[in-house]
């Protein structure tokens, strides 16, 4: 089975969680492009759906997925993403797209926050690079105090955050996701921990692997 197949078998699977009603957050990549058709073609009448990026957005419009501003709900009953790297014990990265941001702010809104991936996706041990936004201001010097750490040759966030990844050692992401999240200048960073998630499914060959917290 080639990844992009196991890419949509996971998001149907995912799609299949999903109730009429609910509030959604839908994340970002090409995982989640599968997931959108998946979810559009329940024709559930009474969604209401956040998306992680102005693409996300477009498609899920254009299938007729009713997408409102995000500074309108407190809570999302369910969102449904992508993953770069999940690891064994959970921690995940995210951000290949460098979307990472504002799917953190979507995953921590939601009560169910599902990853979706093909096999690919799952290692033994997370590795760098990790994905960051920077603020502009500054960014060269928050980038000299992140050594290693290099621009990325991507447009800025919607949010106008510069993209960025750190390439240094990610051996204990606990201890890194603490360190990037206090530094000054990093928005956000694409370490997404154990407790963010609640459910992984990854697509092998015909089988789906569900992993709960
Ligand atoms: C977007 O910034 C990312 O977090 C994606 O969700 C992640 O890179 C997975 O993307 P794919 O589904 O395209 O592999």
């Amino acid at each position: 089975m080639s990844a992009e197949s196991e890419k949509e078998a996971a998001a149907r699977a995912a799609a299949a969680l999903v109730r009429d009603g609910m509030t959604v957050g839908l994340g970002t990549g090409s995982t989640v492009k599968h997931f959108v058709i998946a979810l559009a073609e329940r024709g559930l009448r009474n969604l209401r759906c956040v998306a992680t990026s102005p693409a996300t957005e477009e498609q899920a419009r254009g299938l007729g997925l009713p997408v409102e501003e995000f500074d309108r709900l407190e809570r999302l009953d369910i969102a449904v993403d992508g993953a770069d790297q999940i690891a064994p014990d959970g921690w995940i990265v995210k951000g290949g797209g460098g979307a990472h941001t504002r799917e953190k702010i979507v995953a921590a809104a939601s009560n169910r926050f599902v990853v979706i991936a093909d096999a690919s996706k799952v290692v033994d041990a997370l590795r760098a690079p990790i994905p960051l936004e920077i603020l502009p201001y500054g960014a060269t010097a928050t980038l000299a105090a992140l050594h290693p750490a290099l621009p990325r040759d991507a447009p800025p966030s919607p949010d106008g955050g510069l993209i960025a990844d750190f390439h240094g050692d990610v051996s204990d992401p606990d201890a890194l996701a603490a360190r990037l999240s206090a530094m000054p200048g990093i928005v956000d960073h694409g370490l997404f921990p154990p407790s963010l998630t609640s459910d992984v499914i990854i697509a092998r060959g015909g089988e789906i692997e569900r992993r709960a917290r």
